[in-house]
């Protein structure tokens, strides 16, 4: 089993990878092989809607993007991490997760997600349900644990000291390791769901 983390941090050693941190101690104490991604510090563009990764499979900025595609297409789950930056996540990781689940055309299906905000005070709610989303599009069932994922403090290694925001994430890891190991044992005995051709409209058109 391989679990895929993405820091959204432009601070490899701050809050956000301390919440990684925890979750990696509990994948690793069970047999879960874990890579980080660190995505917030590197100069990540935006989609720019040009439709070509429709052709090629893969974006045409040939940057960090398209080196995570093959860790993602490999991995049993992923878990996306981002410091609250406005009440949203970083923008970096933004551009990075647009273009990212945009241009990489494999099935997704069935790969557990699961995502962390970490902020001062405010706006994790919003920043959860942001990430989130990426999730919920591509038939990714998201991993929860006993409250939403949700860390506090500023200065790097303040998070340390958010108890029970630590054990959220030492429970949510917990809880996509059964969903993982669940889904193997589903997938090898009944196979991924039968899909129908896409139906797409703008609305009713
Ligand atoms: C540009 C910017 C915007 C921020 N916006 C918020 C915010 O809206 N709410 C909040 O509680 N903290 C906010 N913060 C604080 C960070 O979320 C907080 O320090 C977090 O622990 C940083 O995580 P890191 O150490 O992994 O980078 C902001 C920080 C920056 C740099």
């Amino acid at each position: 089993m391989k679990v895929l983390m993405l820091n959204g941090s432009p601070r490899s050693g701050g809050n956000t990878a301390a919440a990684l941190n925890e979750m990696r101690k509990v994948f690793e104490e069970n047999g879960v092989e874990v890579e980080v991604v660190q995505v917030g510090a590197k100069p990540v563009r935006g989609c720019i809607a040009c439709g070509k990764c429709a052709e090629k499979g893969q974006c045409v900025f040939d940057d960090l993007v398209n080196e995570t595609a093959p860790k993602f297409a490999a991995c049993d789950g992923l878990v996306i991490a981002s410091p609250v930056y406005y009440a949203s996540a970083n923008g970096s990781l933004i551009s990075f997760l647009d273009r990212l689940f945009y241009s990489a055309h494999f099935d997704k299906r069935m790969k557990v997600g699961a995502s962390v905000a970490v902020a001062r005070r405010a706006g994790t709610t919003a920043t959860f349900d942001q990430l989130n989303k990426y999730f919920t599009i591509c038939g990714m069932p998201v991993a929860s644990s006993n409250y939403w994922n949700e860390l506090h403090g500023r200065a790097p290694g303040e998070v340390e000291g958010d108890a029970e925001g630590m054990q959220t994430l030492r429970t949510l890891a917990r809880n996509m390791i059964f969903l993982m190991k669940s889904i193997a044992l589903g997938k090898a005995q009944f196979g991924l769901p039968e899909e129908e051709g896409r139906v797409f409209t703008n609305f009713i058109h």
